[in-house]
């Protein structure tokens, strides 16, 4: 198939919105790709729904747009970005939060001996006094202001420049203990003292912007949505997970530390599979509870990624099959013919592991149905 001419490829890629850029998430897409869909298929006050939210980039372009955005993610990460950015709380008020915990905080009483030493060999003990007093502190399910905090420190937590909390190493994912174990000991990498609530300020003025209108963030099971009510919905845009490689708990394990989960637990909740009949099973119940949310006369906008066999060198035209086998079945309508973007810049999660291991190949495909 001809790639076809990607009309938001034009726009900026994060949309002149720095809140985007709160923290990064494996296999987000770029804001532009919502923006396009959004203005194309929806008006102002209309309903957005991201059911596989991420980041929360669906739900943010939304409520830039006029639109009422709606996330929801099984990942408790994925949950506090969405939240964060759904109801983003006055500068003023986040402000003299953050200056409140720093005069709260007593370093003297904050004990980090119970703190495991995969996390210790990341932080100088100032920091992680810090880390730790915040980690307890805020109630970040209940309070907006918290969420915005909680999600600008996860945002800081690691990542290479003077901007980050940790020793050296990459801001988008959480290399394995042990690799991050050997990686100090061969580089003799030293533990930067660094004052999070000073990072956080400084964080608050690169990122800080204010939608007028709030979204909604949720932390259901894609199957079982119970929070969206039935036909509620104008336009869904999402992207399912599809490489096959991403255990978003396990490569996130230092940000969900601080949110009190574990990666591995995380990832029993996620769905994740090598097999793609147990895929189309999951994509059917995914797809019969988004349409279960969706007005009549609603869309839906799916972008699929192709994948690698990792036995064979068959690649998957895996929107092709959930087309097929989940959504036609389910009484969906191909609104116009399958859209195929190529992903010039690799921004996808493969470049992880290199272009050989990672099985998420370079073409994204777009599927953008109706009810029939
Ligand atoms: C491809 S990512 C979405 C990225 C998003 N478009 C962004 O820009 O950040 C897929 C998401 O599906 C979530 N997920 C996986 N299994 C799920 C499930 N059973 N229910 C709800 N969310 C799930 C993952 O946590 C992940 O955030």
């Amino acid at each position: 198939m001809q790639d076809q001419i990607c009309e938001w490829k034009e726009f900026p890629k994060n949309m002149n919105n720095r809140l985007h850029s709160l923290c990064s998430y494996m296999a987000m897409f770029p804001p532009s790709l919502p923006h396009y869909f959004i203005q194309k298929y929806s008006k102002e006050g209309d309903t957005i729904f991201d059911p596989f939210s991420g980041r929360g980039t669906t739900v943010l372009e939304a409520v830039f747009m006029n639109r009422i955005g709606i996330g929801n993610d099984r990942n408790p990460l994925a949950y506090l970005l969405t939240k964060a950015k759904s109801n983003v709380p006055q500068k003023g008020r986040i402000l003299s939060k953050i200056d409140k915990l720093s005069k709260e905080c007593n370093m003297s009483k904050i004990s980090i001996d119970g703190v495991e030493e995969k996390i210790k060999m990341l932080y100088n003990d100032y920091t992680l006094r810090q880390l730790v007093f915040l980690k307890n502190k805020l109630n970040w399910e209940k309070s907006n202001i918290d969420a915005f905090i909680a999600a600008m420190v996860v945002g800081i937590m690691h990542g290479n420049s003077k901007a980050y909390l940790s020793i050296s190493m990459p801001n988008t994912f959480s290399m394995s203990p042990n690799y991050v174990k050997n990686y100090i000991i061969e580089h003799q990498l030293s533990k930067p003292k660094r004052d999070v609530f000073t990072l956080l300020n400084k964080k608050l003025d690169r990122c800080y912007q204010r939608p007028t209108i709030r979204g909604k963030a949720y932390n259901q099971d894609v199957t079982k949505m119970s929070k969206i009510k039935n036909s509620s919905v104008d336009l869904i845009v999402t992207s399912p997970p599809y490489t096959r490689v991403i255990r978003y708990g396990k490569f996130n394990w230092i940000r969900l530390w601080f949110l009190g989960e574990s990666g591995k637990e995380v990832d029993k909740k996620l769905f994740f599979t090598q097999s793609i009949t147990k895929y189309c099973d999951f994509m059917t119940k995914a797809l019969n509870e988004m349409k279960r949310t969706l007005k009549s006369d609603g869309k839906i906008v799916l972008i699929i990624g192709d994948v690698e066999d990792r036995t064979s060198d068959n690649v998957f035209n895996l929107a092709n099959i959930v087309l097929e086998k989940c959504a036609k079945p389910l009484g969906f309508n191909l609104v116009k013919p399958i859209i195929s973007d190529s992903i010039s810049d690799n921004t996808k999660v493969s470049k992880i592991w290199g272009d050989k291991k990672g099985n998420a190949t370079r073409t994204d495909r777009i599927l953008i149905l109706n009810k029939v």
